[in-house]
């Protein structure tokens, strides 16, 4: 049994550090990825067959990442001017069928300020592999903070962040390989300010949870509905209560139809501020909307 709201630990007893996290299903296994700010690392791989026993697999993004260009013009910087870590935000992984890739896209900050708002790009021959470092850009030039990737069943994904210092959302259709966006599909809730975009698809409708900006703190979520991603999206309503039952949200489920909110509780002012702890809170599709339940254990199916 998972209690939320904890750092839940893996199969060999160590605490589980994918914050800000994302899961995606391949052949068999849920990998899930997220922050690890310890020593060099950045984003940590764990898997899993039942979403609850969680095996380590590995930190495929470090300071020692291996680097290399690709088409768009990047920065390649994963340790700063002042030989420090950068930080890299809400990473998020999609398996590219076209290319037998996975990608990672992340929010990269040079570790001194917030200021570049820049997506950083990362590959791998497999899900949970020494990942290798593209560098970061500003999609046509507009800032990008917190993050989320998307995808249809017949591969068309979208890249979904927060632009203009978080007043506006954005969601972009990405290229084919998933190496750079498409085309800018929507600007969405402009001066809303939305930090920690989530996405799912369930029997009605598309979803988008997402958060006011208000740093590590909880406040109160938001939800908006669809009927395409590339539709047009309704106005935002409460979900949850005014801190999210204490969370931001990190990515949606959506298991054999049983929709799933996972969020991260962050650790609060100390400066243990940028590790949370898990929780599970499924959702409640009806006609009228989207409900949040709230529950003490994280179950999962
Ligand atoms: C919000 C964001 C996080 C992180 C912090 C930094 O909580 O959602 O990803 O950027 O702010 O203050």
């Amino acid at each position: 049994m998972l209690k939320n709201g904890i750092v839940w630990k893996d199969t060999q007893g160590n605490p589980i550090h994918a914050h800000g996290g994302y899961m995606i299903f391949h052949e068999g296994y849920y990998y899930w990825y997220g922050e690890d700010r310890r020593d060099n690392f950045y984003v940590s791989c764990y898997r899993s067959q039942n979403l609850t026993d969680w095996e380590f697999r590995n930190h495929i993004l470090t300071t020692n990442s291996k680097m290399e260009g690709y088409r768009v013009r990047t920065t390649l910087k994963l340790i700063n001017e002042d030989g420090k870590k950068v930080n890299l935000e809400r990473p998020k992984v999609l398996y590219n069928k076209k290319t037998n890739k996975f990608v990672m896209w992340a929010h990269f900050e040079n570790g001194k300020n917030y200021l570049d708002a820049a997506v950083a790009i990362a590959t791998c021959d497999t899900p949970d592999g020494d990942f290798t470092y593209h560098g970061h850009f500003n999609p046509y030039g507009y800032m990008s903070r917190d993050c989320t990737l998307y995808q249809e069943e017949d591969g068309t994904s979208y890249f979904i962040s927060a632009s203009r210092d978080n007043a506006d959302l954005h969601v972009y259709r990405l290229s084919d390989d998933y190496m750079n966006v498409d085309c800018l599909v929507h600007s969405l809730w402009q001066g809303e300010y939305r930090e920690a975009p989530a996405v799912i698809k369930g029997k009605y409708h598309y979803y988008m949870i997402s958060s006011f900006c208000t740093g590590w703190a909880p406040n109160q979520g938001k939800y908006a509905w669809a009927d395409s991603i590339e539709g047009r999206w309704s106005s935002l309503k409460e979900i949850g209560d005014e801190t999210t039952y204490d969370s931001q949200s990190a990515f949606l489920l959506n298991v054999n139809g049983k929709l799933l909110y996972v969020g991260d509780r962050w650790g609060g002012d100390g400066d243990k501020y940028f590790e949370s702890g898990y929780v599970v809170y499924p959702l409640k599709e009806t006609e009228d909307g989207l409900e949040m339940i709230y529950q003490d254990t994280a179950e999962f199916e």
